[in-house]
């Protein structure tokens, strides 16, 4: 029986949502630039906050489901960091798969974004065997295009996506694989 429950790396622990970890997501989704963009944007913070406790019973239900969400604990403290994503973009079908990463405000430009990402990429390649992930940005969120650079996508042109128009970038199983092995 796969494990994906619970990646360790470095630093870092990503872990399901738990009960207890409201506070701390619903705190996380109400930051003005994890709402500016795509998904989130314009979407009242109450139903934000509203999606919490049935994303936090399904992780609990379905701990080592391929797909879904992670906090991301620092490993030496247990505190809690972030959240991270990796699921099909379009209901019913897992023929693109979306990486999204979200740190909070007092931890970013540590690196922990990307060792997250990284986790996510090792899973999805190795473990999942995915010919390939999407991860999308728009425009003006130069961190997503940095840390998406720096896990090795590379762009594919627009999508439209949530009504907003975005970058769609690409990281194939063959641009990944040969680094991590
Ligand atoms: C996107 C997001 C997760 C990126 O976070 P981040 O802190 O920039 O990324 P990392 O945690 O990987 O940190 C990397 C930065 O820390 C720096 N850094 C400092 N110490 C470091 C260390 N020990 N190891 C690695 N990097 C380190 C790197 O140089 C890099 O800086 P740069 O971006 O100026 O080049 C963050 O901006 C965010 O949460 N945004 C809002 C949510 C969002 O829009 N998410 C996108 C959904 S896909």
């Amino acid at each position: 029986m796969p494990n994906y429950a619970r990646f360790e790396t470095r630093r870092l622990i990503l872990r399901r949502p738990a009960p207890g970890d409201e506070t701390a997501l619903i705190g996380l989704d109400a930051q003005s630039d994890v709402t500016a963009y795509l998904a989130m944007r314009g979407v009242d913070p109450a139903r934000l906050a509203e999606r919490i406790p049935p994303r936090i019973e399904l992780s609990q239900k379905e701990p080592d489901a391929e797909y879904g969400w992670w906090v991301i604990e620092d490993k030496a403290s247990g505190g809690f960091l972030g959240r991270c994503l990796l699921a099909p973009m379009w209901p019913g079908s897992s023929d693109e798969v979306e990486l999204g990463v979200y740190l909070g405000a007092g931890s970013r430009h540590q690196g922990y974004a990307t060792e997250a990402g990284t986790a996510l990429m090792d899973h999805a390649f190795k473990s999942l065997k995915l010919p390939h992930v999407v991860g999308c940005t728009a425009r003006d969120a130069q961190a997503v295009r940095r840390l998406l650079a720096r896990l090795h996508f590379t762009k594919q042109g627009r999508i439209t996506l949530y009504g907003d128009d975005a970058d769609r970038y690409t990281l194939t199983a063959e641009g990944w694989l040969p680094r991590r092995s």
